[in-house]
């Protein structure tokens, strides 16, 4: 990681300082990506907020619960054994901001792999573990107002030979080659196809498109994550009063979609403004996308009165 973050890394149930957060180069996962991960937000809260109007800043980490459980979810499908539950795991993030003294937003990445198993592949419950949570300052991932995609001429991992559903390590070699791409080719971002032909996601994002006010995503079945902004988003809209569907996205409605926006951890909820050069809607973002956008932006930094559960408050 470029950023050094905090000082100190979370690092088998020990605060650790950065510079001594080490692994053996015989670490299984360095050779053979054996690690699931997660990518988590801390939000500095909102000057609309009541705290915040009196003075007394917070940070909320977004639906961590949620994310742990994902950690684990991802890592049962290859069954690696995490010795920590999601609930130590939480609890030990919380710790983490405020061993750093953590008061902006920040991003927070956990991550389990296997260490010392030699170079065989029979990976099983018994083969060690280690399990580390990172913290470092964090704002916008996507500059400027709306992102101009492409679709990639990579498809999207499948579920019959490196689940998507798992959020492991591996899987992002494919999630790179399609960003190395879509940049290449002077986009900001790659949407990728399944194995069918149909929209699965983006390199690192859930694709959501509009067509006369309604909404709508791929099934997890046609290779997407199961994102957690994605069931955020999906929540907002309904209340916003919008009909969402899941089903299979052909290739051919990103060009006649009204809007579409991207949902992500890192990116939060970001309009595509053209999808292979071909605007989209007008090539502004559109009202439904903005709504979403910033009813989900006012949520995070603890400036609505909804949706508290979400948001664990560190201080
Ligand atoms: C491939 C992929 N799809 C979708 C997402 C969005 O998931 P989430 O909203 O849980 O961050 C991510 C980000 O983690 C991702 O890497």
């Amino acid at each position: 990681m470029k950023e050094k973050g905090g000082e100190f890394v979370w690092f088998d149930n020990k605060f650790v300082k950065w510079e001594d957060a080490k692994v053996p180069v015989y670490t299984h996962a360095m050779h053979y990506g054996t690690a699931v991960f997660e990518g988590i937000r801390g939000y500095a809260s909102s000057s609309s907020n009541a705290a915040a109007k009196s003075g007394k800043n917070n940070v909320y980490i977004f639906r961590l619960k949620e994310h742990m459980e994902r950690l684990h979810r991802s890592a049962k499908v290859y069954s690696f054994s995490l010795p920590y539950s999601a609930d130590e795991l939480y609890d030990a993030t919380v710790e983490l901001l405020r061993k750093n003294r953590m008061k902006e937003s920040v991003y927070i990445r956990p991550l389990a792999f296997v260490g010392m198993h030699g170079i065989d592949l029979n990976v099983t419950a018994s083969s060690p573990t280690q399990t580390v949570i990172i913290a470092f300052p964090f704002a916008k991932y996507f500059k400027g107002e709306g992102i101009r995609a492409c679709v990639s001429s990579w498809r999207r991992i499948n579920d019959a030979t490196t689940p998507p559903l798992s959020k492991a390590a591996g899987n992002y070699l494919n999630s790179i080659l399609a960003t190395q791409e879509s940049r290449r080719n002077g986009y900001d971002e790659s949407i990728l196809l399944d194995l069918a032909g149909n929209v699965s996601e983006a390199s690192g994002e859930n694709i959501f498109l509009v067509r006369n006010k309604k909404i709508y995503t791929p099934y997890f079945a046609d290779s997407a994550l199961e994102g957690i902004t994605r069931d955020s988003a999906m929540t907002i809209a309904r209340e916003l009063g919008y009909e969402v569907t899941e089903r299979p996205i052909p290739r051919a409605e990103l060009y006649m979609a009204d809007e579409i926006f991207l949902t992500g951890t890192a990116a939060e909820i970001v309009p595509v403004t053209s999808v292979d050069g071909k605007p989209v809607g007008d090539g502004k973002e559109g009202p439904v996308s903005r709504s979403v956008r910033e009813t989900y932006a006012n949520i995070v930094t603890g400036g609505s009165k909804d949706h508290m559960d979400w948001l664990t408050p560190v201080w």
